[in-house]
């Protein structure tokens, strides 16, 4: 049953109109190119009425990956001069040229996702190749991004996150060096508002961790060890444990034995190391910093997907639980991408308050599968009166439910279809 079937017709034509021809760009302008888990969540949109696009999107993305395993964060298939950082900084000599870092590991779970409404037959063609595709990325994570062995996940650029600006990464980042950075054009704030973007100082910041990647040759493993930015996410911890138990389903269907078996032995491995990220303090999941050890202490949307992966004992869900419940006391609309109480909370500044509905979707999975279908609900809820009221923004404020970053955008709009407006 439809919720609105005009907004269904809309969202449709958001995909439509923002595919490029086998990949779809987030939204005209401001991210002209292919994303990595933007991808991930279109092809859920697609699947509700074009199969067939709906894989395409994952394999033009897969296409891309790197020999190594990495699955990059941005695919540059044409250029456009509107966009910093474009290839030539990035300058990883690949064709097609892409970005030197990842996203958050979320296609396993789509790929399932794909396949099970398709019926689930293992002899599915498709299925298979990007089943070997995501085990060699989640082979990567493994080798490259779990410097203390337990399992989690460390980022190297906050840009990795998904979250990029998000208050978790300023003690990291305020570490980092700038002098060298030199001068260059920002394009973001030629689209959207700059109130509504990060601030110069911090993305010279960004711009001289990428400087670093570049000037290793792209190199993962010295990145990895020497980078100026390590921080352990709470947020692809998460969904990366999420995403093996979803691969290990699919290497179950198709009798692969041993990478089942290493498949069981990584979950098992983050299910006990997740505890390294609860903060007693804040009652949470939390961000840490790979190098310092030192934890954010901030309540964002993603120390809500503790139940998506299905981890936390019967305490720690309860208190996840409560956080939910004084973040619903000052928030109109669920789920703010950091807690109004905190520090740099900015209800329409890039992941310092807005509501991403993608994180959203993952949290209300989450809760529904654990026991908690009335936060579920509520999630849901408050997602599609979002899109009622401001229509298929990027973001939204969870105080006005105004939207923010770009319109027309088509995760939002794949939400809608896949999920909220169901
Ligand atoms: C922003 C978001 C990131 C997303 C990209 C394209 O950079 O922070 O998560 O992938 O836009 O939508």
């Amino acid at each position: 049953m439809s919720r609105n079937p005009k907004l269904d017709a809309r969202a449709r034509e958001i995909l439509i109109g923002n595919d490029r021809g086998g990949y779809t760009v987030p939204t005209h302008g401001l991210y002209p190119f292919q994303w990595n888990w933007d991808s991930a969540f279109v092809a859920l949109g697609f699947a509700t009425f074009d199969h067939d696009r709906a894989w395409a999107e994952i394999e033009t993305l897969v296409s891309a990956q790197w020999e190594d395993g990495m699955i990059p964060h941005i695919v540059f298939h044409q250029d456009d001069e509107g966009y910093f950082p474009g290839p030539r900084v990035w300058g990883t000599g690949r064709t097609p040229p892409t970005s030197g870092i990842t996203q958050p590991p979320v296609l396993a779970t789509i790929v399932r996702k794909l396949w099970e409404v398709e019926g689930a037959d293992p002899a599915c063609p498709r299925m298979q190749r990007l089943y070997r595709a995501c085990l060699a990325s989640h082979r990567w994570f493994h080798t490259y991004r779990d410097p203390l062995g337990n399992g989690l996940v460390m980022v190297t650029h906050n840009w990795e996150t998904g979250r990029d600006n998000s208050s978790e990464w300023d003690d990291a980042l305020a570490r980092v060096d700038t002098s060298g950075v030199g001068s260059y054009q920002r394009r973001d704030t030629g689209h959207v508002d700059a109130t509504m973007r990060p601030r110069q100082e911090e993305y010279d910041r960004y711009v001289a961790i990428l400087q670093f990647g570049r000037a290793s040759g792209w190199n993962h493993r010295t990145i990895a060890d020497e980078g100026p930015f390590r921080m352990v996410d709470v947020g692809m911890s998460m969904e990366l444990l999420r995403a093996n138990r979803d691969l290990l389903v699919l290497a179950e269907a198709l009798g692969e034995t041993a990478a089942a078996q290493e498949l069981r032995a990584r979950i098992a491995l983050s299910e006990h190391g997740m505890d390294w990220l609860w903060n007693e303090e804040a009652s949470a999941y939390c961000s840490r910093d790979a190098t310092t050890h030192e934890s954010s202490g901030l309540v964002t949307n993603a120390s809500f997907l503790a139940f998506y992966a299905g981890v936390g004992s019967a305490e720690q869900r309860a208190r996840l639980i409560e956080a939910l419940e004084r973040i619903s006391g000052s928030a109109t609309y669920l789920l703010p991408s950091l807690e109004a109480e905190s520090r740099a909370y900015d209800h329409r500044r890039y992941w310092r308050g807005p509501v991403w509905l993608v994180v959203s979707y993952m949290a209300a999975i989450g809760l529904d599968e654990q026991g908690y279908p009335q936060w579920a609900a509520r999630i849901r809820e408050d997602s599609a009166r979002l899109i009622e009221k401001s229509g298929f923004y990027e973001s939204f404020s969870p105080e006005t439910g105004e939207g923010s970053g770009g319109p027309d955008f088509s995760w939002t709009a794949a939400m809608w279809l896949a999920w909220c407006g169901r």
